[in-house]
């Protein structure tokens, strides 16, 4: 035992542990650095997001607040000890109701829950919120969550299986809460592609699907993977559909047992041991001049840094931006820095080292200079210009027009007008960013998080003064995105020190400084004015939005130009005028959230909807109907909408809920002064794509000689499903079962562009673009065996049986000649939907495909206190074809879940919320029950009819929170989020 390390034994997942570690090591540190576990995961370092949970003598403890060697003595278990040969009840449960989206805090989630089961098999709701409270799930709304560990008793009575574990696995008696896998009904996808379909391995499965080749720096799936290999029986697959059948089913999501074992790779997980840590240094300031001292004798004052890195070390353009006319951000700071936490010089080295640099002696002068967070500040007449080029700190604006909004509103026989304020929400991934960098050969290799690896690769290797195909970008699994990892992030700062340093490099950012530098949601102040005629008809409309954009461009101008599109919600207005404008601040950069602005302007339209329907003495729901989108109605675009059109029917899927709660409403009114209940309403639509841009993504096909159907599949499944969905659609438009196909997810040396994983587009443009592509390779492979459309295939191992009528042909794929990448037969297809730029009036087809939806929400006001209870949320929304339902829900409650934070609680303020502490999301008590109907209007353009509906799910939310506060309290909250303070605010200032 050396000074500063101590000698402790412990048991971990069963086995006995003897380490030397220092003193003050997190166990959570020592778990995932020096034992490998990395399934359990650390989203904050500071025990408010509860992912380093795990089971302490049977106790959920957060690992990142225990001190390592605290634990001497103890037995610990992480989520690498649960399968023990076998899902345990509550994986398995977990997999069979969708509970693990991105499954970062699934580790967390199963540990507390096993606990939980330990002392209670059949828990209640309330005592599995009161277990799972402290963990943050950000993706799945909960919902699943509780109904997985619920319903977890119905696994442990199956029968185990009496084989015995697999060699290498603990010996380890089962004990309850085992399974067998025929009783927990998963998929057989062959994802080890050897042939052994009805098998599934969890570590080649987790290799599989990051689309990763075996070894490289740093990883073996197998050989790093803690979690041991899970072999499943070869039988009952009762969820598996057959051929022809697996668009409308729900399958357990194709990469979900890597999730429920704590096998799934992220972004920190599989740092390779000889990389350089690098350390970040950013501007306490918002706005800063800087300079910098003596670098190298800060060096070689501190053995083990490899290298300091600035802005002069960039060797290409130090200018990025996801839209390139746009882009303005420097990956290092040159001398200035324009919002508080800009990254402006890099410090690399040894682990040890780095931890142990004291960065505040980091030889940097700055010299603060005046700043501006409010866009009436930076538009004031001697507001200092943020970017030189862009007068009056204007961004850029978006404008759409139509009619004569002003005459219309002039003869209106009533007109609503009003205001309406938002905040910066964050992102709250419970992933912060994280990655290595390497360099194979000339190339260099980016290992992260990510929502867009193309878009990753061009702008890092603009940056570093790389040709884009010198720049290989593998996602990792992503725990969480929304839109905030769409943009390049610490991408090219590893890279630069790998190529600086010819080392491996790797980061992880702090929870601090992913709040701090990465994109928000913008903050919007709104103004609008409804008019409509006596018979309840909205005739015209004027909306104007200032939308904060922060520093740097992001994506503010899709902001700008996204908002006047849809601000007038899914409804008939003939004449319209919308003006949305995107202004420079030096707050943190907004950017891409869930919506792109119009979940914002939906809060302006939706709560003037009901003060208009207020004016005509109509019921809200009725208005709302009256003025609904049908088939063949035009847009304020000018797009007629010739099909497809779902608004009326999600509406009209809620009547009868929304005239239960207005009854209960009554009800529960009649008897409380205190307290008092109300409804609201809102609804929502979304163009699915981009706007009026090239939107293409590409999948590849083929067949292998094994008889295997390998999709190529670039779409980044950040948790929404996008590798299941993509592989139903694939199998049932090539016409072979779901149990075929073998996923080579995102790579940017192995998958084409699928694009990125934005603006509700994978599940139409890249499932399209498979779709085509499985139609495509069918085409070939029946023409090759000369027969009609109407023959089925079907796989014998290497023999492809083709029937049609009597006659059956027998093509033996081993016996033919491959291609390029292997394949026997392969097909590649683009698919970009059909858009038309908007001209000066912003009248055109801004997209090819919208989605619809609609939502009640059900709330009590402590009129005292103003806080805000919420009791029921019922969406109905329109997906064209629910391709997996299972899926669907999950993407509804989640979108719920962060509609609710962005209602009532999220407000992110620089400089005072840049932790999960400080800055609050719904946790697990916080969201209501949820009732979800599914509506199916085929969208032609679609595949299989399929709509989008990642964004869609979030914007009905907070509007119909407000109207529904509105409604029960007289008052509407101007400021959101609706906080107890501004409610209460509201309800006094009613009463003066
Ligand atoms: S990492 Fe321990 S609570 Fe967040
Ligand atoms: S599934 Fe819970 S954070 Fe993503």
């Amino acid at each position: 035992m050396s000074a500063d390390r101590i000698d402790i034994a412990f048991e971990v997942n069963g086995a006995s542990v003897s380490v030397s570690t220092p003193p003050v090591q997190r166990l959570s540190s020592l778990l995932r650095d020096e034992l490998h576990l990395t399934g359990t995961k650390v989203g904050c370092d500071a025990g408010d997001c509860g992912a380093c949970t795990v089971l302490i003598d049977g106790e959920p403890a957060c690992a990142c607040l225990v001190p390592a060697a605290s634990v001497a003595g103890s037995s610990v278990r992480t989520v690498e000890g649960l399968a023990n040969g076998k899902l345990s009840a509550l994986q398995a449960s977990f997999l069979e109701h969708g509970a693990a989206q991105c499954g970062i805090c699934t580790p967390a989630l199963l540990v507390a829950g096993t606990a939980l089961l330990d002392r209670s098999p059949n828990p209640t709701e309330i005592e599995v919120q009161d277990a799972l409270g402290g963990i943050l799930c950000r993706c799945t709304g909960y919902r699943k969550i509780v109904a997985a560990v619920m319903g977890a008793g119905r696994f442990m009575s199956a029968s185990l299986d009496p084989a015995p574990p697999p060699s290498g696995l603990p010996a380890i008696s089962p004990s309850r809460g085992e399974i067998t896998r025929s009783s927990i009904l998963l998929p057989t996808i062959d994802v080890a592609g050897d042939g052994a379909a009805a098998q599934l391995l969890i570590s080649p499965l987790a290799g599989e699907m990051a689309g990763r080749p075996e070894g490289g720096v740093g990883r073996s799936a197998a050989s790093q993977n803690s979690s041991p290999n899970i072999a499943l029986s070869r039988n009952l697959n009762r969820r598996l559909p057959l051929a022809g059948h697996a668009v409308g089913s729900s399958p357990i999501r194709l990469d979900g047992i890597p999730k429920v074992t704590g096998a799934e790779k992220f972004g920190g997980d599989s740092f390779p041991a000889d990389a350089l840590a690098v350390a970040v240094i950013r501007s306490p300031h918002y706005h800063a001049a800087f300079s910098f001292g003596d670098l190298q004798a800060y060096k070689a004052a501190n053995p083990g840094i490899a290298g300091i890195f600035t802005a002069t070390d960039i060797p290409g353009k130090n200018c990025f931006g996801v839209i390139p006319p746009f882009a303005d951000q420097p990956a290092l700071a040159e001398s200035t820095a324009r919002f508080r936490g800009e990254a402006v010089a890099l410090v690399a080295g040894e682990g040890e080292a780095i931890a142990s640099l004291d960065l505040t002696k980091f030889p940097i002068a700055w010299t603060e200079l005046p700043h501006m967070l409010q866009p009436c500040e930076a538009q004031a007449a001697d507001a200092h210009l943020i970017h030189p080029s862009r007068e009056h700190n204007l961004l850029t604006q978006g404008f759409v027009e139509r009619g004569d909004p002003e005459a219309a509103l002039a003869k209106a026989a009533h007109t609503v007008s009003g205001e309406i304020e938002t905040s910066f929400v964050e992102h709250a991934y419970i992933e912060p960013e994280a990655g290595f960098a390497h360099m194979d050969g000339d190339t260099l290799v980016v290992t992260a998080c990510t929502q867009a690896p193309y878009m990753d690769r061009d702008d890092t290797a603009k940056v570093l003064g790389l040709a884009p195909e010198k720049v290989r970008i593998v996602p990792t699994a992503t725990g969480g995105g929304f839109g905030s990892k769409l943009d390049i992030s610490l991408q090219p700062l590893i890279g630069l020190v790998a190529m600086k340093t010819s080392r491996p490099a790797a980061l992880a950012y702090t929870r601090n400084e992913s709040m701090m530098s990465t994109t928000k949601r913008h903050p919007a102040s709104m103004k609008a004015t409804i008019g409509a005629d006596t018979d309840g008809r909205v005739t015209g409309m004027v909306f104007s939005g200032d939308f904060n954009t922060g520093a740097y461009a992001s994506w503010g101008p899709t902001v700008a130009n996204r908002v006047p599109v849809h601000a007038s919600g899914p409804y008939a207005t003939p004449n319209y005028r919308a003006l949305g404008r995107a202004i420079h601040t030096n707050g943190p950069i907004a950017g891409a959230f869930r919506g792109f602005g119009v979940p914002q302007a939906t809060i302006m339209q939706e709560t003037l909807y009901d003060a208009l329907a207020e004016k005509l003495g109509m019921d809200r729901l009725d208005f709302r109907l009256k003025n609904a989108l049908r088939n063949g109605s035009e847009t304020v675009t000018g797009q007629v909408l010739n099909a497809g059109v779902g608004i009326a029917d999600c509406l009209e899927a809620l009547k009868p809920h929304w005239t239960r709660a207005l009854a209960d409403v009554e009800n529960f009114n009649a008897g409380n002064t205190a307290r008092k209940r109300g409804v609201g309403v809102a609804s929502c639509w979304y163009g699915c794509g981009n706007t009026s841009l090239p939107n293409p993504s590409t999948i590849k096909i083929g067949i292998s000689p094994a008889g295997k159907v390998v999709l190529h599949q670039g779409a980044v499944d950040i948790g929404q499903g996008s590798n299941t969905v993509i592989a139903q659609i694939t199998a049932d438009a090539l016409g072979v079962p779901l149990s075929l196909i073998v996923l080579k997810s995102a790579d940017t040396a192995i998958t084409p562009d699928a694009g990125k994983t934005s603006a509700s587009r994978q599940t139409f443009v890249s499932g399209k673009a498979a779709e085509k592509s499985a139609r495509a390779l069918r085409e070939k492979i029946l023409r090759f065996a000369n027969v009609s459309g109407k023959a089925t295939l079907q796989f014998d191992g290497a023999m492809l049986v083709i029937r049609e009528g009597e006659a059956t042909r027998r093509v033996d794929l081993a016996g033919l000649a491959v291609d390029a990448d292997g394949f026997v037969f392969a097909a590649q297809e683009t698919y970009d939907p059909p858009t038309l730029p908007l001209d000066e009036k912003g009248q055109g087809t801004p997209y090819a495909q919208y989605g619809y939806g609609a939502q009640i929400a059900e709330l009590e006001v402590d009129l005292k206190l103003g806080t805000v209870k919420l009791i029921k949320i019922t969406a109905a929304h329109d997906v064209g074809r629910a391709i997996n339902p299972l899926l669907v829900e999950g993407q509804i409650e989640g979108g719920i879940a962060q509609g609710i934070g962005m209602a009532l609680m999220e407000e992110y303020i620089p400089g005072r919320t840049e932790n999960l502490h400080d800055y609050l999301i719904p946790t697990i008590g916080d969201v209501p029950p949820i009732e979800t109907i599914l509506v199916e209007v085929p969208d032609p353009e679609g595949p299989f009819g399929a709509k989008g509906l990642g964004e869609h799910v979030l914007i009905p939310t907070a509007p119909a929170i407000l109207n529904a506060i509105r409604h029960a309290t007289g008052v509407l909250v101007t400021k959101v989020p609706a906080t107890p303070s501004r409610v209460r605010a509201a309800i006094r200032e009613a009463e003066q």
